[in-house]
């Protein structure tokens, strides 16, 4: 049995104390199941009450051992916050995924740039850099890798760079070796970042740097904000395009609207020549998929100023992501 489907058989258990299920209060925060058989839960939990944990506990356990059959189970429970989305504190915050399934294709240096030229547009913005896996935000946004401080209402306070407020996973990983992380101590360190970080009032627009796949961390990060629009990024070769479907499709089951597809690396012009080195027509066949708009095509290059990400907003490839800046804007 599968992750997806054992969520299923258990969210119909009951939380004895609001008489709500753990589906209904987006309770089911992390599930693991190992080789053995042994089934590991982080259970969301409205109120510290031991009572419900036990009966909680109990219900769970009748069900994935005895009808389901597996080997164990270890339930671990956190707290449930609020109607348990990010979006309460800030409601007028919108939440920008940018999602690839393969790595490599683009995925950070479009969210940067996406949120620099949003910035420009004279939008307040910040990001998430919530890739574990390979977090390079800091090193395109040029950022020091240092553990953040916390302020008075022990909230997180982030990194500030070109006007563009940046919390990294990168921050608080020290010596550790994000790979080596078990799934659940992951999904906590990422639902503590998630909630606890104290953005600028004025923020607007939150850009989601998610790690490359259509895994457990994807789909835990995209569980944990619900209601965030996603952009799809691919290039024009099927290794690519074919990962950024199944992305796209596992959007679209947690219900998140994909504002479009991003072709990065559409092309290379040279001497005049325009060489399609990636081949042709994965985004356009990614968006056709997901019946979504291909809203914007990036070529190969390099930034003039030297810079080795970043575009500045009167070359052709920083117009380009000013156009897709645009178009996001729109299609919100
Ligand atoms: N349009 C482009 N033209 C030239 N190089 C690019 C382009 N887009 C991205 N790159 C380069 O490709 C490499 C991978 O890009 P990036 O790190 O943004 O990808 P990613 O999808 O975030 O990768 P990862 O899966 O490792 O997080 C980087 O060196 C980046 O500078
Ligand atoms: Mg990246």
């Amino acid at each position: 049995m599968d992750k997806q489907t054992l969520t299923k058989e258990i969210e119909s258990v009951k939380d004895p104390r609001t008489e709500t299920t753990l589906g209904e209060n987006n309770a089911i925060r992390h599930i693991e199941i190992d080789e053995e058989g042994l089934v590991t839960l982080i259970i969301g939990i409205g109120e510290e009450d031991d009572h419900a944990k036990r009966v909680i506990k109990r219900d769970l356990a009748r069900k994935i051992k005895l009808e389901l059959g597996f080997k164990g189970v270890r339930i671990e429970f956190e707290p449930l916050r609020k109607k348990d989305s990010v979006l309460d504190e800030k409601r007028d915050v919108t939440y920008i995924a940018v999602a690839s399934g393969k790595g490599g294709v683009g995925k950070s240096t479009v969210a940067a740039n996406l949120a620099l030229s949003l910035k420009r547009i004279g939008k307040k913005v910040a990001i998430i850099d919530a890739d574990i896996y390979g977090s390079n935000i800091p090193v395109i946004m040029d950022m020091p890798i240092e553990a953040p401080k916390s302020d008075e209402n022990k909230k997180i306070v982030p990194f500030s760079k070109h006007g563009i407020e940046v919390i990294s996973t990168e921050f608080f990983l020290k010596d550790d070796k994000p790979v080596m992380w078990r799934g659940p101590m992951l999904s906590k360190m990422l639902n503590h970042f998630f909630y606890d970080v104290g953005w600028d009032d004025d923020t607007e627009y939150i850009i989601i740097d998610l790690p490359p796949g259509t895994g457990d961390v994807a789909i835990d990060i995209q569980k944990l904000i619900p209601e965030c629009k996603m952009l799809i990024v691919s290039t024009p070769h099927p290794s690519a395009s074919n990962v950024a479907v199944k992305a796209g499709v596992m959007a679209k089951e947690l219900d998140h609207e994909i504002l479009g597809v991003v072709e990065n690396m559409t092309h290379l012009s040279h001497n005049g020549e325009t060489l399609k080195i990636f081949g042709e027509g994965g985004g356009e066949m990614v968006a056709e998929h997901l019946d979504v708009p291909l809203i914007q095509q990036i070529p190969i290059g390099q930034p003039e100023s030297g810079h080795h990400s970043l575009f500045a907003s009167d070359e052709e490839i920083g117009i380009l992501y000013l156009g897709l800046a645009n178009k996001v804007l729109k299609a919100l």
